[in-house]
């Protein structure tokens, strides 16, 4: 009783703790700064973040060794091009802190194999690379808890795709919690209102995704303008001319919607009073104008911090030190708990 009460002064003194990650897996595309990035920015001030660069889940799926190397470095420089600030928040790379492995493993005991069989995002996977379907894969959600809770966080901003995830996260954290005394924060996913799923341009009921075979639908953070206006030009509308927001009738137009309203800053509503009576070639063009407007500036200035690794070298450590700290404090405790011989 006496823990919980403390922990609960603890918790009104300090500010929430934010907690997210994406994976250095190619080149990052517009769904994941809409879905997480864009909110990652907004919410820095607010909480106590901490953002991590989750290679020990991207060896899920095979990588190219220097390709890794090279994605981890351009994720921070992205992070940052995107308004991140090493000052603000704790940047670091998932597998500088090996907390995140030890609590993985412990978290394994207290999670079915019936329930990670059941998650969406491994069923797909299993299906897209059948030769190499790995524990890895299977276990990627338990990852992803230890991350989460290794840190206490209150909230998780991420996209839809990765609500089964945040659902077991939780589940994990109540179980422990109930077996042992209230140990971990229970942490509440938070989904953006409009842009929590973008579609691919071709076909908008699916993820846009970066490991999509056709690339045509898929907008990179890295593309360059004529890039960008072709991928626009040729995204899926439907065969009426209304720019309407109605994901389930119009698809393709309201995933453009939602895309424009998330790098205009307007609303769904003036988007719509914007393009009334104005044909699809009008509004694709304008969604890739803006677009491509936003995206410039973020490239040139990844490439600048890009330039000069011994500065991005020393924001990872500094993040991994501060990291390690807050993640090491809970796995002693988790030891404590479980009863591991502590010396
Ligand atoms: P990842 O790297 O696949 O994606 C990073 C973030 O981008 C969001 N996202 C999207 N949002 C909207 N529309 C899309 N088309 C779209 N595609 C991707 C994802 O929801 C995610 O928020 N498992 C995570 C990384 C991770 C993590 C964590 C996240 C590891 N540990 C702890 C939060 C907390 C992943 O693979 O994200």
């Amino acid at each position: 009783m006496e823990e919980v009460t403390l922990n609960a002064a603890e918790n009104s003194a300090r500010k929430k703790r934010l907690y997210s990650a994406v994976q250095p897996t190619n080149a990052l595309t517009i769904g994941n700064y809409i879905g997480a990035i864009r909110n990652m920015v907004a919410m820095q001030d607010e909480y106590d973040c901490l953002f991590a660069i989750a290679n020990m889940h991207a060896i899920t799926v095979r990588q190219v060794p220097a390709e890794l190397r090279k994605n981890t470095l351009a994720m921070l420089a992205l992070y940052m091009a995107c308004g991140l600030s090493p000052e603000r928040c704790t940047l670091y790379v998932q597998s500088h802190v090996p907390c995140h492995a030890e609590l993985a493993w412990v978290l394994n005991t207290f999670t079915y194999v019936g329930e990670m069989e059941r998650m969406t995002q491994f069923k797909d996977k299993s299906a897209k690379h059948a030769d190499n379907i790995n524990m890895g894969l299977m276990d990627y959600p338990v990852l992803m808890a230890a991350d989460i809770l290794l840190y206490n966080a209150d909230v998780v901003p991420v996209g839809v795709d990765q609500r089964q995830h945040l659902e077991i996260t939780r589940d994990i954290a109540v179980r422990f919690n109930n077996i042992y005394s209230p140990t971990f924060v229970v942490p509440e996913g938070v989904y953006p209102k409009v842009g929590a799923k973008v579609g691919d341009l071709l076909d908008p009921t699916k993820k846009m995704s970066k490991s999509s075979e056709n690339t045509a639908g898929t907008v990179f953070m890295s593309d360059d303008k004529d890039t960008v206006i072709r991928k626009f030009r040729r995204a899926v509308t439907d065969s009426d001319s209304e720019v309407r927001y109605n994901p389930e009738e119009k698809p393709g137009v309201s995933n453009l919607l939602s895309i424009y309203t998330a790098f205009s800053g307007k609303s769904i509503e003036e988007a719509e009073r914007e393009f009334a009576g104005r044909g699809y070639g009008d509004f694709k063009l304008a969604v890739g104008e803006v677009v491509a407007d936003r995206l410039a500036p973020v490239q040139k200035e990844q490439a600048r911090l890009l330039a000069d690794k011994e500065y991005l070298n020393s924001v990872l450590k500094e993040g991994a030190a501060r990291a390690y700290k807050i993640a090491s404090g809970t796995l002693s405790k988790v030891y404590r708990k479980i009863g591991f011989y502590q010396l």
